[in-house]
């Protein structure tokens, strides 16, 4: 089968690999599309993603397709089944998990970061990450469940309520998700600050949002936020974020910043405001709930995804090249939507 594998730090060969050998509780796909983010980024830049990926490694981790085989232990899918992968694998052993924390896992592992995931015509996952989709969810939306998973699990970590006024600071994909994703939570009115025009309009005429804030020419209103979403991962919109709540308020800092970065904040308004400052890491047990965002219409990925690529152009777009991208998708397998 074909595959892109990570040979080094930015080395990237099509290799004609062996089909994977499944274990007992194993499942093997067929790959029909894989989503690209910031991680692969990273992890093509040899920087850990949530967890390290070492060369030779097949990466895709937003993977989608049909099974091919399963192994004698399996009982969840069967050969035919249109699926979508939840790439983190946990432990089920360790301090974390037994306390039901499991993203928090101290050996966790992942499909397309440390075994081999969907930038290949064929793959395999164990079956406790394997989801039978609806069929009104295409294969090409399945592809970006995992970030919408992400997603749901930042706001599973937040107390919300229909009277809350929200913003979302990050108008690439994952901000965009998350301005579709609180209002259904049913969080009254979310508001959007970014730095393009034509995705805050777009957000504003199609996927209801009310207010929006180009940053590079606009302020964002001080003390007015129930919850605000920090979904850009740099140190000045982090400290936006804060800045932006009122009494009471949380924020979720759900992008990433470099491993060294800081933000300043000032401590008293902590105090003073009662802010809840959160963390989100990775899509814990959250993929039956996005996979039903998806299938009710509530969130609509479709219309997020700009670019459908070739096995052959994952490097050019994770060096740049191509421009525009607010969700890419690599068309992996022969299979079919
Ligand atoms: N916590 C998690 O589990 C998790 C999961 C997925 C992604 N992330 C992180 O979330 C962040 C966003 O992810 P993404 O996929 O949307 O990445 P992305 O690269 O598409 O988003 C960054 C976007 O932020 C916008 N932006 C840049 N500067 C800005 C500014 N000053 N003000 C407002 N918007 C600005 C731009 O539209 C840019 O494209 C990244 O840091 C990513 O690593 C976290
Ligand atoms: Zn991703
Ligand atoms: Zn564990």
């Amino acid at each position: 089968m074909k595959a892109l594998v990570l040979t080094g730090v930015k080395q990237f060969e099509i290799q004609n690999l062996p089909t994977p050998e499944i274990a007992p509780n194993e499942v093997l796909i067929n790959t029909a599309y894989a989503g690209v983010c910031g991680t692969d980024h990273d992890l093509y830049a040899g920087r850990p993603g949530s967890a390290a990926a070492v060369p030779p490694i097949v990466l895709g981790h937003e993977n989608s397709g049909i099974v091919e085989a399963i192994g004698a232990e399996v009982t969840n899918v069967k050969p035919g089944d249109r699926v979508a992968v939840d790439p983190n694998i946990y432990c089920g052993q360790c301090e974390f998990c037994l306390t039901q924390r499991p993203e928090l896992c101290d050996h966790l592992s992942a499909v397309g970061v440390t075994r081999d995931g969907g930038l290949a015509e064929q793959f395999t996952a164990p079956a406790s990450v394997v989801y039978k989709l609806p069929d009104n969810v295409s294969l090409r939306d399945a592809a970006a469940i995992e970030p919408v998973s992400c997603g749901v699990h930042g706001l599973d970590l937040l107390d919300l309520h229909p009277y809350q006024k929200a913003l979302v600071i990050g108008d690439g994909f994952m901000g965009q998700i998350f301005a579709q994703l609180l209002q259904a939570y049913g969080v009254h009115q979310v508001d959007l600050a970014g730095i393009f025009d034509d995705k805050l309009a777009r957000n504003k005429e199609q996927f209801g949002v009310t207010e929006t804030f180009n940053t590079t020419r606009e302020q964002i209103p001080a003390d007015a936020y129930d919850v605000v979403i920090e979904a850009v991962g740099l140190p000045a919109t982090q400290a936006q974020a804060v800045a932006a709540t009122k009494k009471g308020a949380q924020v979720l800092m759900f992008g990433v910043g470099p491993q060294e970065a800081h933000f300043e904040m000032n401590t008293y308004d902590i105090y003073k405001k009662q802010l809840t400052i959160q963390g989100s890491f990775i899509n814990p047990l959250t993929f039956k709930d996005a996979i039903a965002l998806v299938s009710t219409g509530k969130m609509n990925i479709g219309g997020l995804i700009s670019h459908e690529l070739e096995l052959e152009q994952v490097q050019d777009f994770l060096d740049g090249r191509i421009s525009g991208v607010s969700k890419a998708v690599v068309k992996v397998g022969k299979v079919g939507k």
